[in-house]
This record gives C-alpha cells, structure tokens and sequence, in this order.
C-alpha cells in the first residue's frame, strides 16, 4: 500500500538540469520532470497516453514535451495539444500532472490528487546555499523498503552498534539513554541528552574533553529527518533536561535526510550533512562528512540484507524491544494515513514486528 496524498522528494535541484527530460518513480508511479523556457520544473506521468512510450524518451519544445514514438505533444498542464495527422484531440488524451514544489535544495512532487496538494504543508528544510551553514549532499539507492529505512532513523539505538567505528564511536549512550517522543502533524520529533560524551579529532578543540550533546530531530512522513546536534559544556544536561538549553552550543552540527519510496523493494535515501559555518572549514567538512557517508554504507549493508532476511520469510514474527518505540508509533501513523488514503502495493509482508 502506498500513502499517494503527501510530498514525496523527487531529488536534489540540482539534478534537474534544463534541455533534458528526466525519469524518476516514486510509490511505483513513473514521472517525467523537465524545465519549461522560463526554468520552471513540471512533473508529468512518464507515459504516453496513447501506446504508453516514456515521455522521458521525448523531446522538450518550447515549454511542451513531445512524445518521440509516434509525436503526440503535451502542454505543461498534462494535456496533448498536438496529434500529429488528425485535426481532433480527445479530451482524454492527457497525461497526469504532478504539482512540484522546490524548497531549500529539494524537489517535492504531491503524488495524490492534485486539488489537495498544500505547498504550505511541504515539511521546511534547509537550503545547501544557506550561508549560515557549511552542507555538502549525496543520495544512495537501497535494495529494500522505504519503512525499514525509516526505522533505522527513528532508533538511534543503532549508533552505538552498527556504527561503533563512524558515528557511534565511545557513544554506547545512544543505545542507553531513551529519547523524549513528542507528536508532530504526520510525523514525531524525538530528543535527548548524551551525557559526557569525549569528542575526538577537531571535535575536540571546539567542543572539549567532556561535553553534553543535545540531540533532536524532527522524522515526518514520508521519511523526512531533520536533525540538529548541539555539543555544550559537560553539566549542560543538568540545568536544562528537557530542552535545547538557550546558550549557543560549543559546536553545531546539522543532518537532514528524506526517504522516497520507489518501490516495495527499492527506495531512494538523500543526504546531507555539516555545521553551522562557524564551526567547520571545508577540509573539516570533507572529513565529517567522509564519516557520515561510511556510516550510511552500514545502514544500507545491514537494511539491505535484514530486506532479504524478511523476504525470506515474510511471516516469521519480529520480537519487539524498547527501543522500538519510535518506529512503532510511526508505523501506528502509517497504517492510518494508510486507512485513510492507501492504494494498493505488493510485497509488504513481513515488513514489521507482527506484535506492534
Ligand atoms: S506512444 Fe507516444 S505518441 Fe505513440
Ligand atoms: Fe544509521
């Protein structure tokens, strides 16, 4: 099943360069993205209504895009305008429109109906520009589905096991402190303190022998993680246990992720990392983010093969534990957007804790 209203990322801006037509899939529906005269982007269903060519094969004229098997053209708005050797075009020849929103870096496409789409309700993040920040991006494309991506970000349990040597390194606090869970629209933000952690390399000077991590991220359907790390004096997570504390951090850092599902076997994960401009310099940059990227390769070797683990033997029940608890009350809000607005998908057997 597939949840069709909500904004799915599509991908970085930057990959959409203008003169050429590009080919995505999300929820398992084909999308053909191209940018008309004035750089604007539009997203059409990327098939042609009359023998089903990708439109991602066509050619861009003007701000239509015209089919390259047999020449039907289309108007930005989805509907064929052009039949080559007949004067009549049914009003059935169109081709699904898909509203696009391009906010900080990321193209949103609402996959649902398009009277619903709210841009106001596309999740905010930051832009990889934002000269407040020093960013830098990349995306993986993962063998499994998108929900056991986002269990993996909803359980930070993880760092302190399958990334012993990257970002969990001398932090077993991540699997022993449990995090505050509140409730977002479509979503929850989690947070917590790790306490006396000791930061390593240029951590260190910036940051001490001995500091409080103020750790909390936002996580909003689809698989939208925005995270932000806040490293304070040792004794910070004394005065202020439940809040982000109102002094500015010794070291800032910032994590924003999406998770697109492609389909019930293949998901498209976008990253990117870095600090507040202030506290890294791009060679810094190039090393926290090396980190991060090895990190990323252990949650995909691990979710990959747990993917073929499941499939293995879609009805063997899970056994749910503690750290379970904030992917299980994001799976709870999945089944009723689900309830509420599911389209059909195959392969989703065995995809959770039968308990849960
Ligand atoms: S399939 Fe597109 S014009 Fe025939
Ligand atoms: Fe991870």
């Amino acid at each position: 099943m597939w949840v069709r209203n909500a904004w799915y990322v599509a991908g970085w801006s930057n990959e959409f360069d203008a003169g050429r037509v590009h080919a995505r899939t999300i929820i398992d529906q084909p999308v053909a993205l191209y940018r008309t005269g004035d750089g604007k982007l539009i997203a059409l269903e990327d098939r042609c209504c009359h023998r089903f060519a990708p439109l991602s094969m066509g050619r861009i004229e003007g701000d239509d895009l015209r089919c390259m098997y047999h020449g039907l053209k289309f108007a930005p708005d989805g509907r064929c305008i052009e039949i080559p050797g007949q004067k009549l075009i049914p009003q059935s020849a169109c081709v699904r429109r898909y509203p696009v929103e391009v906010r900080g870096s990321w193209v949103w496409l609402w996959m649902g109906d398009p009277a619903a789409a709210d841009p106001q309700a596309v999740p905010p993040s930051l832009a990889l520009d934002d000269p407040a920040y020093r960013l830098k991006a990349g995306h993986l494309d993962y063998t499994a589905h998108y929900l056991l991506i986002d269990d993996n970000l909803l359980d930070l349990t993880h760092l302190s096991f399958a990334h012993e040597n990257t970002l969990g390194q001398d932090m077993p606090q991540w699997a022993d402190e449990r995090p505050r869970m509140l409730p977002l629209e479509r979503g929850l933000r989690v947070q917590r303190w790790i306490r006396n952690h000791r930061p390593r390399g240029f951590m260190r000077k910036k940051a001490g022998d001995c500091a409080d991590v103020w750790n909390s991220y936002d996580f909003v359907f689809p698989g939208l993680f925005l995270q932000r790390t806040g490293f304070y004096p040792a004794g910070t997570a004394e005065r202020s246990p439940n809040a982000e504390p109102p002094e500015p951090p010794l070291f800032y850092r910032v994590d924003e992720q999406a998770v697109t599902p492609i389909s019930a076997r293949a998901s498209r994960y976008f990253y990117a990392a870095g600090a507040r401009s202030e506290d890294i310099d791009p060679e810094r940059l190039d090393r926290l983010f090396a980190v991060t990227q090895t990190a990323f390769g252990e949650d995909k070797a691990l979710i990959e093969a747990q993917q073929k683990m499941i499939d293995l033997d879609p009805d063997r029940r899970m056994i749910p534990t503690n750290s379970d608890a904030g992917p299980t009350r994001f799976r709870n809000l999945v089944d009723q957007l689900l309830a509420t607005d599911g389209t059909p998908s195959s392969g989703t057997a065995g995809l959770r804790p039968a308990s849960l």
